[in-house]
C-alpha cells in the first residue's frame, strides 16, 4: 500500500508517468468513466477548503467512484475530542482511499501510519501540499511543454505558503532550474528549505523584494495569497496582504510567454484585470487539478485502464 505525503514520494519517472496518465485522462475521459466503479474516496478536511476538496471528489466522481467525508473538524468527532489515529482507523473501515487536510504539520503522516487504506495529504499546515504540486507540475508541463531549463519566480507568502515548499522540492530534480524569490523579509522562504533543498542541491537562485524586478527574466510566475490562518496577530497581515499585487501594468514588464500560476484562493494579489490575459491560466490550473488527481487515485488503487 502506497500513500502521497510529499511530492517526493514519487521518482521522476514515476511522475512522468503520473502526468503522462492525466494527459491520457484528459483526451479520453470516456476510458477512464468506469475504472474506480465500486470504490469510495473519504475526504477529511479539518481546514477550509474548495479546490483541494471538491477537486478530489470530481475525480473519484469522474472515475466512476463515489465519495463520503466531512468538510470541517467540526463536522466530525475531531469536536469530541477523537484523535486523528482513532479517526482514520474507523475511516479504514468505510472507505477505499481518503484524502485529509489538517492544519498541524506532520499530522497526515500519524494518519498514514494508522491507515489501512492509502492516504493523500491534501495540505498539512505549513508544510506540504503534495497534490497542489502535482498540479503545478501537470499544469507547467502541458502548457510550456517542459519542466527543466526554467527560470521561476515566486512571489507572496514564502514563509507559510505550503505549496511553494511542495513545488521547490519537486523542481529542483529537474536539470537547470533557477528561482527568483518575491517576498518581503518578514516572509522569506524557511531558511531549511534555502539550506537543506537549495544550496545542497547547488540551485541558482537569488531573493528578491519588487517584483517589478524579476518580471523580465521570468518563464513562471507563481502567485501566492499571504496566508491570514497562520498569522499570530491580525496586524502583521493587515501590513503584509496587500504588499503584491499583480496588475495589467507590472504584465507589461514581464515577457509574452510568462505563464501567471497561482493555487488559489487568490485575495487581493493579482487583479481580476489580469484574468483576461492569455499568460493568466490560474483557472486552467485548478481544472489540471482533476485530471491529476483522477491520476493518483488510479495509481495508489493500483487500477491499470487497458485501450
Ligand atoms: N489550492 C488550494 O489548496 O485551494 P483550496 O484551499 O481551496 O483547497
Amino acid at each position: 500500500m502506497r500513500h502521497l505525503m510529499s511530492p517526493l514520494d514519487f521518482s521522476v519517472e514515476e511522475l512522468d508517468q503520473l502526468l503522462d496518465l492525466a494527459n491520457d485522462i484528459e483526451k479520453n475521459p470516456a476510458k477512464y468513466a468506469h475504472a474506480c466503479a465500486g470504490k469510495k474516496l473519504a475526504t477529511l478536511f479539518y481546514e477550509p477548503s474548495t479546490r483541494t476538496r471538491l477537486s478530489h471528489e470530481a475525480a473519484m466522481l469522474n472515475l466512476g467512484g463515489s465519495v463520503l467525508g466531512f468538510s470541517s473538524a467540526e463536522s466530525s468527532s475531531a469536536a469530541k475530542g477523537e484523535s486523528v489515529a482513532d479517526t482514520i482507523r474507523t475511516v479504514s473501515c468505510y472507505a477505499d482511499i481518503a484524502a485529509m487536510r489538517h492544519p498541524k504539520e506532520g499530522s497526515t503522516m500519524v494518519a498514514a501510519a494508522h491507515s489501512s487504506i492509502p492516504i493523500i495529504n491534501a495540505g498539512d499546515g505549513g508544510h506540504q501540499h503534495p497534490t497542489q504540486t502535482l498540479t503545478d507540475l501537470l499544469t507547467i508541463r502541458s502548457l510550456k511543454g517542459r519542466l527543466d531549463h526554467l527560470t521561476i519566480g515566486l512571489c507572496g507568502d514564502l514563509k507559510f505558503g505550503r505549496t511553494v515548499h511542495s513545488l521547490i522540492q519537486a523542481l529542483v530534480r529537474y536539470e537547470n532550474i533557477e528561482f527568483v524569490l518575491i517576498s518581503p523579509e518578514e516572509l522569506r522562504l524557511p531558511s531549511y528549505i534555502r539550506h537543506d533543498v537549495l544550496k545542497r542541491n547547488n540551485i541558482p537562485y537569488k531573493e528578491v523584494v519588487r517584483m517589478e524586478e524579476a518580471l523580465p527574466d521570468l518563464d513562471i510566475l507563481y502567485m501566492t495569497r499571504v496566508q491570514k490562518e497562520r498569522f499570530f496577530n491580525e496586524e502583521d497581515y493587515v501590513r503584509m496582504k496587500d504588499f503584491y499585487i499583480l496588475d495589467k501594468a507590472k504584465m507589461e514588464l514581464a515577457n509574452k510567454d510568462m505563464l501567471v500560476l497561482h493555487p488559489l484562493p487568490r485575495v487581493n494579489e493579482i487583479s481580476v484585470e489580469v484574468d483576461d490575459d492569455p499568460r493568466a491560466v490560474y483557472f486552467k490550473q485548478a481544472k489540471y487539478g482533476v485530471y491529476v488527481r483522477m491520476a493518483l487515485i488510479l495509481t495508489l488503487l493500483n487500477i491499470s485502464v487497458e485501450d
